[in-house]
């Protein structure tokens, strides 16, 4: 089956969809999204995913047209067409299409663009070489990165950079030389025993299995802190791990070209991971999958 997508309600091929070229995300990244990952055809986390697409249109001004159960609905019936099994979701939402190519708002229209793509979930890289770029994370009060909107132009070329010096991802710091998070994922280091991880008010996405993960990691005996980590803490650090989405807990293997706590592997963060995935499992069963299917039936 071809990766479908779904534009303004129609389902169609991935290569047969079409976006006007006065399209407010197209000109100027005046858009935001969200990726979900689904067991089946049932999203994990949608209430989470949910709740942060409203935080980001209020954040741009953006006035979604659509609420929640037309959007699931949008989803489920994309998800049934490519039948994929584990899939990626993501939903683009746009400012849509504006009278000429000009920033101002005043010439934006009034009805957002609403795509929703599926694909077949890949399997999260295993081999993950992170490097502390020399590019900034974008500062909070210039466009706040705990806004997931379409413009990711500070996290492509700081990947390139990563790239340029043989990693697999960046970590980028803030303007105050404190460490934010990757291109797409969360960071976290475990220090003297502790989970530690940047803080909000750092400049970051507020990841949802970052939250999740915050909530979890006390329940099986891990103590957490959410602070200020220089690159020299992530250095001495015993473990280091992303959170995503799309990898639920990411082991790193090297920092800046070395070896994570000299190539011991992360033992603790894989433990976690599968212990994690079982949580994960029960809450699918117990919440997300009777919530869903009330919100996409009737
Ligand atoms: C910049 C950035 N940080 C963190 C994350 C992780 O967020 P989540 O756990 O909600 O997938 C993402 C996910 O795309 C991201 O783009």
């Amino acid at each position: 089956m071809a990766n479908l997508c779904n534009v303004d309600g129609v389902v169609t091929p991935e290569a047969d969809a079409r976006i006007p070229v006065l399209d407010r995300g197209f000109l100027f990244g005046d858009s935001i999204y969200e990726v979900v990952r689904t067991h089946g055809q049932v999203p994990f986390g949608w209430p989470e995913h949910w709740q942060r697409l409203q935080a980001s249109a209020a954040a741009l001004r953006l006035r979604l047209d659509l609420g929640e159960r037309e959007v699931a609905r949008r989803v489920a019936a994309t998800l049934a067409a490519a039948d994929h099994g584990d899939s990626y979701v993501r939903i683009i939402v746009t400012r849509g299409t504006g009278q000429s190519p000009s920033i101002d708002l005043a010439q934006a229209g009034s009805t957002p663009r609403w795509v929703v793509f599926v694909r077949r979930l890949a399997t999260p890289p295993t081999d993950v070489r992170l490097c502390i770029v020399d590019r900034l994370r974008v500062d909070r009060r210039a466009l706040d990165p705990a806004t997931k909107s379409g413009n990711y132009l500070n996290n492509v070329l700081a990947l390139a950079e990563a790239k340029d010096r043989g990693g697999t991802d960046c970590l980028m710091c803030n303007g105050e030389g404190n460490i934010t998070e990757a291109s797409t994922a969360n960071v976290f280091a475990r220090l003297d025993g502790v989970w530690c991880t940047p803080p909000l008010t750092a400049g970051i996405l507020a990841g949802v299995t970052r939250a999740l993960l915050l909530e979890f990691l006390p329940t099986v005996g891990e103590r957490t802190a959410e602070r200020d980590l220089r690159p020299q803490d992530l250095r001495r650090a015993d473990e280091i791990f992303l959170s995503s989405t799309l990898r639920d807990i990411g082991p790193v293997t090297h920092l800046d070209g070395q070896p994570v706590a000299g190539g011991k592997g992360a033992p603790r963060a894989l433990q976690l991971l599968q212990r994690f995935r079982e949580r994960i499992a029960q809450r699918l069963r117990e919440h997300d999958e009777p919530r869903w299917r009330g919100l996409v039936s009737g």
